[in-house]
């Protein structure tokens, strides 16, 4: 079998390092407090917060704000996961006392739970009755953890959401909660800005690549040994940056080509252009979706060996073109800016020569 996993969250054997943040996420969450943990997208933030939740062993539910397109659809999410994890005795008495009733019924044939409220309701009742049975759930000695994924989408819900969730989250105890999030500005503003209903909720963590130290080793023991792979590792990083989804998928491609056909002359190199041939409809689809000012950014980031750190004048076009860009995900800003992706990156310099 395949030792490398991408695309997913990872556990067990395929889950590496994050000691330090494991230890600091389980010494939060063992108090009163909030936490917030951002970085840019695949980096590992479902993955670490899994591991631990598996570890400490507390019920928890997760929301994920980019499936919400209503207040109605965040208060049926939130009673749907309670009503999955708890059981139905327990609920039926706390969800009696609901201003607003929801229909729950039961698939038997998939094992889900359907809950909907009427579409005509008052949504931020409903939603302050789903918000509150959260805690009334929630015991001192199994006290609920909620992770809401991708958390900046509360801004563009409705206005005034993330007013009311903060209104009611002050004033609940006995739980925590954990805000996701993979674009960076939106989140910092939510939590970090005066003015913001959220300002200084949770406790910001921002995580960074995995180590190469670590990660190497873990590539290394994982692929074949037939030849001193050191080099081929060597060459992995060099290509990935410690890019943990991107280091996994290229690890991945050259196991397959080591184990068969056995190749191990330049490998890498045949790996990486095999994955940029795979996906070359994509990117040339996503290249057609973009203006002429982000083209010529890419272009530009494309072919430099560094990201790019000078300062840019906030009203030029480049300026809205990268921060668009950097919200959509296709770059990715850290000691400067840079492509996202290092195989679309290789694409482009391909497709621009
Ligand atoms: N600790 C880790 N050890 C090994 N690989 C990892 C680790 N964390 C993440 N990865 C790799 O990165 C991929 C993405 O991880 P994950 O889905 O947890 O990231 P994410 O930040 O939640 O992503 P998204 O922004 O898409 O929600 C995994 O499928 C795996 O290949
Ligand atoms: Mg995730």
């Amino acid at each position: 079998m395949n030792p490398f996993c991408f695309g997913s969250i990872v556990e067990n054997e395929f889950f590496t390092d994050r000691t330090e943040e494991l230890q600091l996420l389980k010494q939060r969450l063992d108090s009163e407090n909030h936490i917030v943990l951002i970085s840019p997208r695949r980096f590992g933030k479902s993955s670490l917060v899994q591991k631990v939740l598996t570890q400490i062993q507390r019920p928890h539910i997760t929301i994920n704000l980019q499936q919400v397109l209503h207040v109605r659809e965040l208060a049926e999410l939130i009673v749907r996961e309670v009503c999955a994890l708890y059981p139905s005795e327990k609920i039926k008495h706390l969800l009696s006392s609901f201003r607003i009733l929801p229909t729950i019924s039961t698939n038997m044939l998939l094992g889900t739970i359907d809950v909907t409220f009427q579409p005509n309701i008052k949504e931020d009742v409903a939603l302050e009755d789903a918000m509150n049975l959260l805690s009334n759930v929630s015991t001192p000695e199994k006290r609920l953890i909620v992770v809401f994924d991708e958390f900046q989408e509360v801004v563009q819900i409705q206005k005034g959401l993330d007013k009311q969730l903060r209104a009611i989250m002050q004033k609940q105890k006995g739980l925590n909660y954990i805000f996701l999030g993979s674009q960076e500005s939106m989140m910092t503003d939510i939590f970090e800005k005066k003015k913001s209903p959220f300002y200084h909720f949770g406790q910001l963590m921002h995580l960074n690549r995995i180590p190469e130290n670590d990660f190497r080793s873990y590539v290394v023991d994982r692929l074949p040994n037939y030849v001193d792979n050191s080099p081929i590792v060597d060459s992995i990083f060099a290509f990935t940056k410690c890019h943990p989804y991107y280091t996994q998928q290229l690890s991945s491609a050259v196991w397959e080509l080591m184990t068969y056909p056995r190749i191990s002359e330049d490998v890498v190199e045949i790996a990486i252009q095999q994955q940029v041939r795979e996906h070359d409809l994509d990117y040339e689809r996503l290249w057609n979706s973009l203006n002429r000012t982000d083209r010529g950014v890419l272009r530009q980031l494309c072919f430099s060996r560094n990201p790019m750190t000078s300062r840019l004048d906030p009203s030029s076009t480049t300026y809205s073109s990268m921060k668009r860009m950097l919200k959509s995900g296709l770059l990715i800003k850290e000691d400067g800016f840079s492509i996202e992706d290092p195989f679309f990156n290789r694409w482009l310099q391909g497709y621009l020569r």
